[in-house]
């Protein structure tokens, strides 16, 4: 009999770490959007700026470790729950699929592996440009700060310096379609563990699917463009 602990072996309770691991990253990137979206405010440098401070100082610094602990949890889970699904799929059909539908399901699940991959590299890209700031002119160095991350930074002027360069706002461009990727099949697999698979559900399933990636992906291009374009300054 499965207890608790052994729930992780089984498909239903690895899918269920899928989908909790999900709604926090899903949570996060709908936060970190709207907040970053405060360069459209009619202040933006006091907008974005208050904003951040006030995520890095709540709880004299304490909120923003708690955040990190979740989601590097619910990135480790999600890691695992994608790898030991995918393992679990190859052994159980060793010789490959021989319908199309379900040649096209494994396509879309390689792709998530290696979508997923390209955005744990672009996490380390962003994470060294703006929250360790290398590389930034004049930017503070956390990792070599001990009072971090409670020390005053200027994330706006960072952003505006940094999406000026076409090339750094060329990659962020680029990796947001890949999160729009990403997201898309995710939602549409989500959706699934949640129940929604009955084929009458399918079309709906597939617009709620591009809809939340298209507005989450395009939210976040309308940034480096925002500033490539002259919008915001
Ligand atoms: C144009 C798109 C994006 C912009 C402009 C942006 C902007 C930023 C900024 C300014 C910070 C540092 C905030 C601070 O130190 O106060 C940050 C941190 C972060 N961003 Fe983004 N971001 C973008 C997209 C993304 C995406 C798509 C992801 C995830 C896939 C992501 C994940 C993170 C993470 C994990 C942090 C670190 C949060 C922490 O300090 O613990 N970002 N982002």
């Amino acid at each position: 009999m499965a207890t608790a602990l052994s729930l992780p072996q089984t498909t239903i309770g690895k899918k269920a770490i899928m989908a909790a691991s999900s709604i926090v990253l899903m949570g996060f990137l709908v936060g970190h959007l709207g907040g970053n979206l405060l360069i459209f405010a009619e202040n933006p440098e006091v907008a974005v700026n208050s904003y951040s401070n006030w995520l890095r100082e709540f709880g004299h610094g304490s909120m923003i470790w708690i955040v990190r602990a979740v989601l590097i949890a619910a990135i480790l889970g999600h890691i695992w729950g994608a790898f030991t699904i995918t393992a679990r799929n190859k052994a159980a059909r060793p010789v490959g699929y021989r319908r199309k539908q379900n040649l096209r399901s494994t396509l879309a699940s390689r792709t998530m592996v290696y979508g997923g991959l390209g955005l744990l590299a672009y996490i380390v890209y962003h994470l060294l440009h703006l929250t360790w700031q290398y590389g930034i002119p004049g930017g503070r160095n956390p990792m070599a700060d001990p009072a971090y991350p409670l020390i005053d930074t200027n994330v706006y002027l960072n952003l505006i310096e940094s999406f000026q360069s076409p090339a750094i706002a060329g990659v962020y461009v680029l990796a947001q379609v890949f999160v729009g990727l990403h997201l898309y099949h995710g939602a549409w697999s989500f959706l699934q563990t949640l129940g929604f698979s009955h084929p009458r559900y399918n079309e709906m399933r597939k617009l709620a699917a591009a809809g939340f990636a298209g507005l989450i992906s395009v939210g976040f291009i309308l940034i480096p463009l925002g500033v490539q374009f002259g919008l915001v300054k």
